[in-house]
């Protein structure tokens, strides 16, 4: 994939404007003409970025919660479906249940499959053959997208992953601190459905993130930052804050 060597970034003022700007964004990519489905992500980036969306459709005359279709970058394995940890959860409390969705309208991996990697397969020829118009993908602190820990080709299919230690103790805050606690696997998108999405929006917040957002943006594309893959997306917009953009020559 050729590198695309001005990726659009909107650096606004803050994490407000940021999630404003991405919810309305998200808001239109949800009533997709060609019907393709809009690629969610979970995080604590993603919560006043979906706060911002539930304010927005409220208030908008064309939201219409029976034609929602939305799938997920990635689950946690091993954890029980009713686990208020599970990325479903987090789906249900930030947009599910604010939005009165039904529950099969937010796709995600089941974490909970008796076979991982069968339910991995599934779900990639699922979002395959439901195409995804906007793909929302936050950062991880190694550089991952979705859970695509590094070292990850470009050409990586929806799997599952173990998690870095780096990972664990990134979400350990919701696993009461502790980092062996958070599971240390996951079912995650790869980049190759990723970079199949017809646009990305990658949403960056806070100064702990400005070194790897600049790695990701200015580097040369590398499996060791799979973030870096994104550059040779032709439709890859980044917003961000002015902490995150600091070192964004
Ligand atoms: C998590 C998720 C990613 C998310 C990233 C950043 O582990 N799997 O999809 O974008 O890490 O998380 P945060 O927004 O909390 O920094």
């Amino acid at each position: 994939m050729p590198p695309c060597l001005a990726p659009a970034v909107e650096v606004l003022s803050d994490a407000t404007a940021v999630a404003r700007r991405a919810a309305a964004l998200l808001a239109e990519a949800l009533w997709d003409p060609q019907g393709a489905a809009t690629g969610l992500a979970t995080g604590r980036t993603m919560e006043p970025v979906y706060a911002a969306l539930c304010d927005r459709l409220r208030g908008d005359a064309r939201f219409d919660p029976q034609r929602w279709s939305s799938v997920n970058l990635d689950e946690y394995v091993g954890l029980a479906p009713q686990d208020p940890r599970t990325f479903r959860a987090y789906m249900e409390r930030h947009l599910g249940g604010p939005l009165g969705l039904q529950p099969q309208a937010l796709q995600l991996p089941d974490g909970a499959a008796a076979d991982p990697a069968l339910e991995a397969s599934r779900y990639g020829e699922a979002v395959r053959r439901q195409g995804l118009g906007l793909q929302l993908l936050g950062l991880g602190s190694n550089g991952h997208v979705g859970f695509n820990e590094p070292p990850c080709e470009v050409t990586a299919p929806c799997r599952v992953v173990q998690l870095s230690d780096s990972t664990r103790r990134q979400n350990a805050e919701a696993f009461g601190g502790e980092p062996a606690h958070v599971p240390a696997l996951a079912i995650t998108l790869g980049l190759a459905e990723i970079l199949a999405a017809r646009e990305l929006l990658l949403v960056v917040l806070g100064a702990g993130k400005a070194g790897i957002l600049r790695r990701a943006l200015q580097d040369p594309a590398d499996a060791r930052l799979p973030a870096s893959w994104l550059q040779g997306h032709p439709q890859v917009r980044v917003l961000c804050d002015r902490e995150a953009a600091a070192l964004l020559g």
